[in-house]
């Protein structure tokens, strides 16, 4: 990756399983660490992004598997070339709430799209940008989305991913594992049992397991 210096962490799991929550305590950590911290989220984190976002999550009902991959794609390569790759080059800590992984998972797993196919359309799309380390939080996806309903206003502003039947989620989370058996080293599945505190403990296990000042162990 030739001048990387930045250290790249990824968030991944299903609805509700606490990327939003664990990810605002991975920036004050590696903040008070000295790091510039850059955080950003998928789909999105670009302005071509967020309108890809918009599209994908509230504009329309029904989309082709292979439309929806190629959108998440789309945003995916902007993200990676104009914010994830400049930051790393200038040293930045870059925490993204859902990456690659997601679709593999999601278009993958979920639509059946394929695991490995996913992969490379990931790897073609950024241009080989991929996490140092990735926390996956495991959670039962009725409680997931239990949770995320009683963060916000009921079930009727749920979006398009978040919609779809318990089947789908469970194939996504199914995916999750084969992607966690396949990257043992860089991908960390964190159960999400205890309460946000002891899953922090858990995130900082990992963390001092994977990193060694910042540098993934080789
Ligand atoms: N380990 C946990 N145990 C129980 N509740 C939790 C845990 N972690 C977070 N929560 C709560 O669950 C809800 C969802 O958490 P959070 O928003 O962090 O999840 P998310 O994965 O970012 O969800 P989304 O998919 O909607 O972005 C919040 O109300 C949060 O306070
Ligand atoms: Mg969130």
């Amino acid at each position: 990756m030739g001048s990387r210096t930045g250290v790249f962490i990824t968030l991944e799991g299903g609805e509700g399983s606490g990327k939003t929550t664990q990810g605002l305590r991975l920036s004050e950590h590696f903040r008070a660490q000295g790091y510039e911290v850059v955080e950003t989220r998928e789909p999105g984190g670009t302005e071509a992004g967020e309108v890809v976002r918009d599209l994908l999550l509230h504009r329309v009902d029904s989309l082709d598997p292979r439309a929806e991959l190629a959108l998440y794609l789309a945003s995916r390569a902007q993200l990676a070339s104009e914010v994830i790759r400049p930051a790393l080059e200038r040293g930045a800590a870059v925490i993204c709430d859902r990456f690659g992984d997601s679709s593999t998972a999601y278009q993958g797993g979920g639509r059946d799209l394929g695991i490995d196919f996913v992969e490379t359309m990931n790897d073609w799309a950024t241009c080989g940008v991929t996490p140092d380390l990735t926390f996956y939080f495991d959670v039962a996806p009725e409680e997931g989305l239990a949770r995320r309903e009683g963060r916000a206003g009921g079930t009727e502003d749920l979006d398009r991913m978040e919609r779809e039947a318990l089947v789908f989620h469970e194939r996504v989370r199914a995916a999750y594992r084969e992607i966690a058996a396949k990257h043992p080293d860089r991908f960390r599945v964190i159960p999400t049992d205890g309460g946000p505190d002891e899953v922090w403990a858990r995130v900082l296990a990992a963390i001092a397991d994977r990193l060694v000042d910042g540098k993934a162990r080789p």
